[in-house]
C-alpha cells in the first residue's frame, strides 16, 4: 500500500522555490512560522507610522489608487481585481459589481468550485456496489454523499438516538465528502470573479488507486495529467499559477510522489509535478516536507447531525465503564515478523484479562461496527503502532470512542497538527517501540502507571477533540457544530487570503 521506506522521503528537503515572492513568502514563515499576522502586522504599524511622519494625516480607511499605492495596500486586501480604477474604489457600494470579498459571514472571503468534465470525478467512483467489501476498497464510497450507509447493527450496543450518528463510512471517501460539503457551503459563490479562493473537485485518490498496484505507471498519471492541463487553460489560474486553488486527496500523499520515491515505482508522479507546486491539498497524510499538504483527519463512522447529538456522544462516552486495560484493533494480513502489529497482536491475544484484542482479517470489522466499537469504548486505552505508512485510521476511531490513544512513534504527532492538541501528553501515551521490541518496556506495565485521575484527564481532552476530529453531517437549517471540514476549510481560505496580501503588499 505504500513506498518501500517512505521514512527515506521524509529526509529529502522541500523543493527550492524561485519565485520571489513564495521566496520571500517562506522566508517570513521560517522566522514567524506561528505568527504570521505578527509579522504582517509590524509591517503595517511601521508604514502607518511612516505615513503620519510624512503626511501628518491619518491614513485613509479605504484604499485609494489615485494616492501612493504601497501606504494604503497593506491595511486591506483589494478584491476583485480590477482594471478600471473607479470600478475598485466603487466595489463598496450595493449595485457596483459583484460582492466584497470579505464579510462578517465569510470573513476570509468567498469559494468558487469548478465545474469539472466528470472523467475527473464523478466519473471515477463504483456505482456497481454500493455498500462496504472488505476485499474491494472502492466499494461503498459514493453512498450517501460519501457518509456511507446507516449502521444500524449498533441498535443493539447504543441507545436509541446516539445510533442514528452512525454510518458506514469508507477511509477513502473523503474527496466526495468535501466536494459535498463545498457545494452546499454558504461562502461559495458562482460568480469565479467575486471568490478568493477556487476549489478543483478531481477525485486524486480515486483516479490513481485504481492504478496503484498495476505496472502501468503512465495510466496512474493520465487523468492528474490531463487535469492541470484543463486546469490551467482557466483564466483564474493564470491570474495566480494556482496560488489561490485547493482540493482534497482521500490517499497518503506517498501514493503521488513516485519521483522522489526511493525505488522510483511506486504511485503516480501528480504532486511532483511543477504545476502542483502551490495548489494546497487536504490529504489524509502529510509530506512533512511540503507545506502544501495539509493532514486532516481520516473520515470515521461518526457524523453526528447537530451540536445536541455530538454533545450526547461525548457525555456517553465519558461515562462509559471501560472494563479493559487496552485494546489493539489491526488486520493480521502478512504482517513481518519483527512488524510491532504483530507482535502487540500477540501480547494482547496472551493477556485477554488486560486487553481486547479484534483482529479484521479474522472479523467482518467493515460490514459490522460493533465489533470495532465496543472493544474501544470498553478499553481505557487503544494501542496504535504506525501502520502501513505512518498514520492509521483507527488513531480517530479510537479517540471518537473515547479512549487514551498509545503511540510508538515520535512522527505520530507530526501530522494533523490543525486537529490534535499541541501537547501529546496530555491527550496521548508515547512508548518508544524499540523499547516494545527488545521487551525492555512492558506496555502493561506502563499503563498501568496511569493514576485514575491522570486517565481521566487524558480522557477529558480527548473527548474535548471529537469535534475537531469529526466530519459532520449538516442538516439544512439545523444548529450544528464547528468540525474537521470547517477547521480545514477556514484554515485554508484564511492562508490563501494572506498570501493575497502579500503578493499586493510585495508588489
Ligand atoms: C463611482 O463610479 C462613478 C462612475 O461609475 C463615479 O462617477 C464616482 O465618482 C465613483 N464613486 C467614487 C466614490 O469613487
Ligand atoms: C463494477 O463495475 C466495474 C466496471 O464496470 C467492474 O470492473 C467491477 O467488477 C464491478 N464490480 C462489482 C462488484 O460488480
Ligand atoms: C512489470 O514490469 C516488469 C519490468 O518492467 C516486468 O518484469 C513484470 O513482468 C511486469 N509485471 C506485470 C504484472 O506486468
Ligand atoms: C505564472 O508562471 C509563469 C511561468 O512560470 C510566469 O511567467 C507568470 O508570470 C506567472 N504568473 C503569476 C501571476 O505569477
Ligand atoms: C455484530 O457483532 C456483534 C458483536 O460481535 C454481534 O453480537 C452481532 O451479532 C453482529 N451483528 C451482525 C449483524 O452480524
Amino acid at each position: 500500500m505504500v513506498p518501500s521506506s517512505p521514512e527515506a522521503q521524509t529526509m529529502k528537503k522541500p523543493p527550492k522555490n524561485t519565485n520571489f515572492v513564495t521566496g520571500a513568502l517562506n522566508f517570513v514563515r521560517i522566522h514567524f512560522s506561528s505568527h504570521p499576522r505578527f509579522w504582517l502586522f509590524i509591517a503595517f504599524l511601521w508604514i502607518q507610522a511612516l505615513i503620519i511622519f510624512i503626511a501628518r494625516t491619518p491614513p485613509p480607511c479605504f484604499p485609494d489608487r489615485t494616492t501612493d499605492v504601497s501606504a494604503t495596500v497593506p491595511a486591506r486586501y483589494v478584491a476583485p481585481p480590477s482594471n478600471d480604477d473607479d470600478a475598485a474604489s466603487n466595489a463598496t457600494l450595493p449595485d457596483a459589481g459583484p460582492a466584497p470579498p470579505y464579510t462578517d459571514e465569510c470573513p476570509s472571503g468567498r469559494i468558487y468550485a469548478y465545474d469539472l468534465p466528470s472523467m475527473y470525478n464523478r466519473d471515477l467512483v463504483l456505482t456497481n456496489c454500493t455498500d462496504l467489501d472488505p476485499w474491494n476498497w472502492e466499494c461503498g464510497i459514493i453512498t450517501n454523499h460519501g457518509y456511507g450507509r446507516a449502521a444500524t447493527e449498533l441498535r443493539r450496543i447504543l441507545p436509541e438516538d446516539l445510533y442514528k450518528s452512525w454510518y458506514h463510512t469508507n477511509q477513502y471517501t473523503l474527496e466526495i465528502l468535501f466536494h459535498h460539503r463545498i457545494l452546499k457551503h454558504k461562502c461559495r459563490t458562482l460568480q469565479p470573479e467575486s471568490a478568493t479562493a477556487f476549489y478543483i473537485p478531481f477525485y486524486a485518490g480515486l483516479a490513481v488507486g485504481k492504478h496503484l498496484w498495476m505496472n502501468d505507471t503512465a495510466k496512474r498519471d493520465k487523468h492528474c495529467k490531463m487535469m492541470l492541463r484543463w486546469v490551467k487553460n482557466q483564466p483564474y489560474w493564470l491570474k495566480s499559477n494556482g496560488s489561490d486553488h485547493f482540493m482534497t486527496i482521500g490517499r497518503i500523499t506517498w501514493d503521488f510522489r513516485r519521483l522522489t520515491d526511493p525505488g522510483k515505482s511506486w504511485g503516480s508522479s501528480f504532486l511532483n509535478m511543477p504545476s502542483m507546486n502551490k495548489v494546497s491539498r487536504f490529504i489524509v497524510e502529510k509530506y512533512p516536507g511540503d507545506e502544501m499538504d495539509v493532514s486532516v483527519p481520516y473520515p470515521t463512522g461518526f457524523h453526528p447531525k447537530t451540536r445536541d447529538s455530538l454533545i450526547e456522544w461525548q457525555n456517553f462516552v465519558r461515562d462509559y465503564k471501560r472494563s479493559s486495560l487496552f485494546s489493539f484493533v489491526g488486520e493480521n494480513r502478512n504482517w513481518a515478523e519483527n512488524d510491532l502489529r504483530r507482535i502487540l497482536m500477540n501480547y494482547c491475544y496472551k493477556d485477554a484479562g488486560a486487553c481486547r484484542a479484534v483482529d479484521c482479517a479474522v472479523s467482518e470489522c467493515p460490514t459490522n461496527s460493533s465489533i470495532v466499537l465496543k472493544a474501544l469504548l470498553e478499553s481505557e486505552f487503544c494501542l496504535q503502532p504506525k501502520g502501513d505508512s505512518f498514520t492509521r485510521k483507527e488513531v480517530f476511531d479510537c479517540m471518537v470512542a473515547g479512549s487514551v490513544p498509545v503511540f510508538f512513534w515520535k512522527t505520530d504527532y507530526e501530522q494533523y497538527e490543525w486537529f490534535l492538541p499541541g501537547e501529546p501528553e496530555s491527550y496521548s501515551v508515547f512508548i518508544d517501540h524499540e523499547e516494545v521490541r527488545s521487551g525492555k518496556t512492558s506496555v502493561k506495565q506502563v499503563l498501568m502507571g496511569y493514576s485514575k485521575e491522570e486517565i481521566r484527564m487524558k480522557r477529558e481532552k480527548v473527548i474535548e477533540t471529537i469535534p475537531r476530529i469529526t466530519y459532520g453531517k449538516p442538516n439544512a437549517g439545523v444548529r450544528t457544530f464547528k468540525d474537521a471540514f470547517d477547521i480545514a476549510l477556514d484554515g485554508v481560505l484564511e492562508r490563501i487570503k494572506e498570501e493575497k496580501e502579500w503578493a499586493d503588499f510585495l508588489r
